[in-house]
């Protein structure tokens, strides 16, 4: 029963459109109707501008997060925290709140990681911005900071963390199909500000 409550709530928190609902009540803009049309954080940065961005990165992590920490804070110890974060990141690709169609979860990801592992949270940031510097791509960022991630838990022999990163960056991979296009066409938009 427990598991039941933690689930419902996790998959409730990440279909919390942040990007849909910053764009509409701040600007009464969809951002889905723009840029990639992404309801995440890049497409907020890209369509809204920077604060919008912040905000809704800022909030699409820290709904993963809250969502792996609540079985802690409840101290329901059967309840495996990162199993309720993956609950998270399904809502935040599939948002109830949104007709289903949210974001390539990301950022929502690396919030679940950030409850469970700060370090690796760290290692992660690292890992995005110092590829993100190379390549000008958040899309391969992304992606190649989620494979990065699964190896650092196969060096630190985290069995359960490694099957979640794995499953959290097969999922990412997938939801970047188009973007993986782009970059092979050498159509993918790349920032500019760094
Ligand atoms: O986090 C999503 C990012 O990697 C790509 O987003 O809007 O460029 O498709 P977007």
């Amino acid at each position: 029963m427990d598991y039941f409550i933690f689930i419902v709530i996790a998959y409730l928190l990440g279909s919390i459109p942040t990007g849909l609902i910053v764009g509409k009540v701040g600007f009464k803009i969809d951002i889905r109707e723009h840029g990639s049309g992404n309801l995440g954080a890049t497409n907020t940065f890209r369509v809204l501008g920077i604060k919008a961005g912040i905000i809704v990165t800022v909030c699409d992590i820290l709904k993963g997060t809250l969502a792996a920490v609540l079985p802690v804070i409840f101290h329901a110890e059967q309840v495996y925290p990162l199993v309720v974060g993956l609950f998270a990141v399904l809502g935040h690709i599939f948002p109830i709140f949104a007709k289903f169609k949210g974001g390539k979860a990301v950022a929502t990801s690396a919030g679940v990681i950030l409850g469970v592992n700060p370090l690796l949270f760290i290692i992660m940031i690292c890992s995005f911005l110092i590829i993100l510097y190379i390549s000008k791509y958040v899309s391969l960022s992304s992606m190649v900071t989620g494979i990065i991630t699964i190896i650092v838990t196969i060096i630190q022999q985290e069995v359960g963390l490694m099957i979640v990163t794995s499953i959290l960056t097969i999922v990412v991979i997938y939801r970047h199909k188009a973007n993986i296009k782009r970059i092979i066409n050498k159509t993918e938009p790349k920032i500019t500000w760094m």
